[in-house]
């Protein structure tokens, strides 16, 4: 959501290795939270919102997902989580895969609880290869260090691996 994100690079480096690594048989988007004005969930109103039914169209196509989120209170960012209480059902036996930036590495494994509600809730696959980022992983404004790039990898290509073999 921050205009100013010092890791939104992170996002273009992921399009990157997908388009890379992918042999054109699929697609990839980004959607960017940021980009969508999307109102706070209060149990009906993703039903008649544009906005929400467009990206639930777009979730709800999609084969594999890279969640990428910053950490905010041991949890995903709150823009993430309403978009996931908006969409819920659109999320039903995707194949999933975590990119987080966080302030500190104690927050390591904060994503557990959404990662649980959406293998129980929604049958989805979590890829087991998660890429959690730093500050000390910058060696500058817009490059990672070498393990991250090489987590990095190994996620993109594990999650087209998951996808080409049980789709
Ligand atoms: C409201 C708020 C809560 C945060 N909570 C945590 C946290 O629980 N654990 C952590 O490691 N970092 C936490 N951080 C640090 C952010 O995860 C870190 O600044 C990250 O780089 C933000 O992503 P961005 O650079 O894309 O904005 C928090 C930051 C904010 C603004």
């Amino acid at each position: 959501m921050n205009k100013d994100s010092k890791s939104s690079f992170i996002t273009d480096l992921l399009i990157k290795k997908i388009n890379e690594k992918n042999d054109s048989k699929f697609n990839s988007e980004l959607i960017l939270l940021s980009e969508f004005d999307i109102p706070l969930c209060n149990g009906s109103n993703h039903l008649n919102n544009k906005i929400v039914l467009d990206l639930n169209h777009k979730i709800n196509k999609s084969d594999g997902i890279i969640i990428f989120t910053p950490i905010y209170n041991y949890n995903i960012n709150s823009a993430l989580k309403n978009l996931i209480e908006m969409t819920g059902n659109a999320w039903k036996e995707k194949f999933l895969a975590f990119v987080c930036i966080a302030g500190g590495e104690k927050s390591y494994m904060s994503v557990m609880s959404l990662a649980n509600s959406l293998m129980l809730d929604h049958r989805c696959v979590i890829i087991p290869r998660f890429v959690y980022v730093t500050g000390t992983d910058f060696i500058t404004d817009s490059k990672l260090n070498d393990n991250i790039m090489t987590r990095i990898n190994g996620l993109v290509d594990d999650l087209i691996k998951f996808v080409k073999s049980l789709t």
